[in-house]
């Protein structure tokens, strides 16, 4: 069975790093020695050293928003995956829809990035999602089915099955629209399908796919119930220690009573 792992994606927040400290040591204490559900969380990349050393000796992972997949060099601005691996990395999103289409990130980067990611044993956090108008035309599966050929080019099974996947619609992402549990059920069995149909059903199996969009503690339980979701990447109710813990909570409860 896989665990259920639930990722806070702090994106450009918060302000100082006094707050991502107190946001971090909040996080931790809530979250406690227990490890019956995996938790991460994805602070901007000034504040992971600080957040790194908040964390110690929780069993709370600790992820990059990005990374470059070049591994040193003249790349003004970027990160090499090993300096998040410095920092105190566990894990880096790649990928997420505000780089796809705020910065223009293609497939093909994120597979290199993706590749690169491999290289430094960090765990990567792969997004994909259709749009409104995508899924408004009918084509949410074309665009997940070209996202996951693009993004996943050239993977071996056991490397896939390392692979975390999140599946955000765009058109929930910090809009306070949630996918219903149908949809994202049905989102998720599609890129369950499409894994087993490429990898194998045993990997498809060992493959946990997070949803994301718009995730709180109310509506976490009935989205981590559904079979094929493992999990959440969640963005605004990260950045309030409450309402991450009580997705957590939900999770938990969902680990302890077993999917419906
Ligand atoms: P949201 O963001 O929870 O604020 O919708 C999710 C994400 O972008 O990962």
């Amino acid at each position: 069975m896989r665990s259920l792992f639930i990722a806070g994606n702090w994106k450009m927040n918060p302000g100082t790093a006094e707050a991502a400290v107190a946001l971090a040591e909040a996080v931790k204490s809530g979250v406690g020695a227990a490890a019956d559900v995996r938790v991460a969380v994805c602070p901007p990349s000034v504040y992971l050293h600080r957040v790194d050393q908040v964390l110690e000796g929780s069993p709370i992972g600790l992820g990059g928003q990005n990374m470059y997949w070049k591994t040193e060099g003249a790349y003004t601005g970027e990160l090499s995956g090993a300096m998040l691996v410095d920092a105190g990395c566990t894990h880096v999103i790649l990928g997420h829809s505000e780089r796809r289409h705020g910065m223009g990130e293609t497939d093909a980067q994120v597979n290199a990035k993706l590749h690169s990611a491999f290289g430094v044993q960090l765990i990567p956090i792969v997004c994909i999602g259709e749009t409104q108008d995508e899924r408004a035309a009918g084509q949410t599966e074309d665009v997940l089915q070209g996202q996951l050929v693009g993004s996943l080019a050239g993977l071996s099974p056991e490397q896939m099955a390392g692979v975390v996947l999140a599946y955000e619609p765009v058109w929930a992402i910090g809009t306070g629209l949630t996918a219903t549990p149908e949809q994202a059920q049905d989102a998720h069995a599609f890129i369950r399908a499409w894994l087993s149909n490429e990898f194998g059903a045993a990997t498809a199996a060992r493959v946990v796919v997070q949803y994301g969009g718009s995730v709180k503690p109310d509506n976490a339980g009935d989205l981590l119930a559904r079979p094929d979701i493992d999990g959440a990447l969640v963005g605004g109710a990260s950045l309030k220690a409450a309402d991450f813990l009580g997705i957590i909570t939900a999770a938990r409860s969902v680990a302890a009573k077993g999917k419906d």
